[in-house]
């Protein structure tokens, strides 16, 4: 059993990055635990998720979630145990799921903590694959995009969290081929063991030739956009007649400090009468019970596979964050607070 502990760790924001966030943007700090107020728990964190859409949250900008506070710790999704509860279905012991990562002890509403079957899946799967990261993937590709069987699917940044589950889930329900672009021959070589039929290396090339050449005379008929950019750009050219777009995420630019450009050839929407729709996983959440109906069933039959990144321990949240962004990972990038 674990005491009621005295202080706990957390990591802050220091100041806003410009451009790319470094170390002197994160600060670990120590800070005492209250107690536990009527219909509160305390937990302490196992793991936590670093997520790109954080880098927003850096950014003093209005958006879907507000921005990170300086001097505040960052916050995102964890799994934790439950080491005291003053919440009623809340019991010590309890393994749960919030939003109150990057610490090693959080204090919650109980409301804001669901319980996770550890029995059914590892607990680090309901940060990534039967979590937010894969009802992204499944709500983006079927109900944003409108995938059916039949279509061509390219999704970028194929071999992260995100994308390594749209390519299998269409390949899941019945793509007629699905391509995927990541940044290493490596995680190239990955894509094509998880069962994409096509997938290249966007450095080794514009991606509007290698993604034509992937695609041959079929063309695509839906692009799952992680990445934005040169990438979107070439979507779009090469996108058959009433191609859909689901757009998802354009890491190329969160760390620019110019107006991006582009896509500059957007005007090619209008003939070939695509869609483009952007979408928040949040607004999703009424999918989530088929979701993990059918994501569990492809896990049993091993039709989608996963892959984890671990980080160790809360001094290197900052710099697993940033990893990310360069693409040190493969799958969903975790980090291992205490075991
Ligand atoms: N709309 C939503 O509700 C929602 C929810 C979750 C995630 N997202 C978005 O989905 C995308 C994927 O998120 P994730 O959690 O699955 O992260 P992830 O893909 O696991 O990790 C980020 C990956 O981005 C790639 N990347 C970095 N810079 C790039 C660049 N300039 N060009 C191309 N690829 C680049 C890196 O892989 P490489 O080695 O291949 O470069 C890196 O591994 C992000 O854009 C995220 O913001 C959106």
């Amino acid at each position: 059993m674990t005491d009621y502990p005295q202080t706990s760790r957390e990591i802050q924001l220091a100041s806003r990055p410009e451009g790319w966030p470094a170390d002197e943007n994160f600060r670990l700090a120590e800070v005492p635990v209250p107690k536990l107020e009527d219909g509160q728990v305390l937990v302490r964190n196992l793991y936590m998720s670093v997520d790109p859409y954080m880098r927003g949250r850096m950014n003093d900008v209005k958006s879907y979630v507000p921005p990170f506070q300086i001097g505040a710790p960052l916050d995102g999704g964890a799994i934790g145990e439950v080491v005291e509860s003053r919440s009623e279905g809340l019991q010590p012991g309890d393994k749960v799921l919030h939003a109150l990562g990057w610490r090693d002890y959080a204090i919650l509403d109980g409301k804001r903590a669901r319980v996770i079957d550890t029995e059914l899946a590892p607990a680090t799967a309901y940060l990534g694959v039967l979590g937010m990261t894969g009802l992204t993937a499944y709500a983006g590709l079927t109900k944003v995009a409108e995938f059916k069987e039949g279509d061509v699917v390219f999704v970028s940044g194929a071999a992260g969290a995100v994308g390594s589950l749209v390519g299998q889930i269409a390949k899941a329900m019945g793509a007629k081929k699905v391509i995927g672009s990541a940044g290493s021959a490596e995680k190239v070589q990955r894509l094509l063991d998880l069962g994409f039929d096509e997938a290249f290396n966007y450095h080794d090339g514009p991606v509007k030739e290698s993604l034509k050449k992937a695609a041959g005379a079929d063309g695509i008929d839906v692009y799952f956009d992680n990445v934005g950019g040169e990438h979107l750009e070439a979507a779009i050219s090469v996108l058959n007649k009433y191609g859909r777009i689901a757009m998802c995420g354009a890491i190329s630019q969160y760390n620019d400090t110019d107006t991006p450009t582009g896509p500059r050839n957007l005007a090619l929407a209008i003939g070939k009468e695509l869609t483009l729709r952007g979408f928040i996983v949040g607004s999703y959440n009424q999918y989530a019970d088929e979701f993990a109906e059918l994501m569990s069933g492809w896990l049993r039959d091993g039709a989608v596979s996963y892959d984890e990144t671990f980080a160790e321990g809360l001094e290197n949240a900052p710099q697993a964050f940033i990893d990310l962004m360069k693409g040190a990972n493969k799958g969903k990038m975790i980090v291992t607070l205490q075991s």
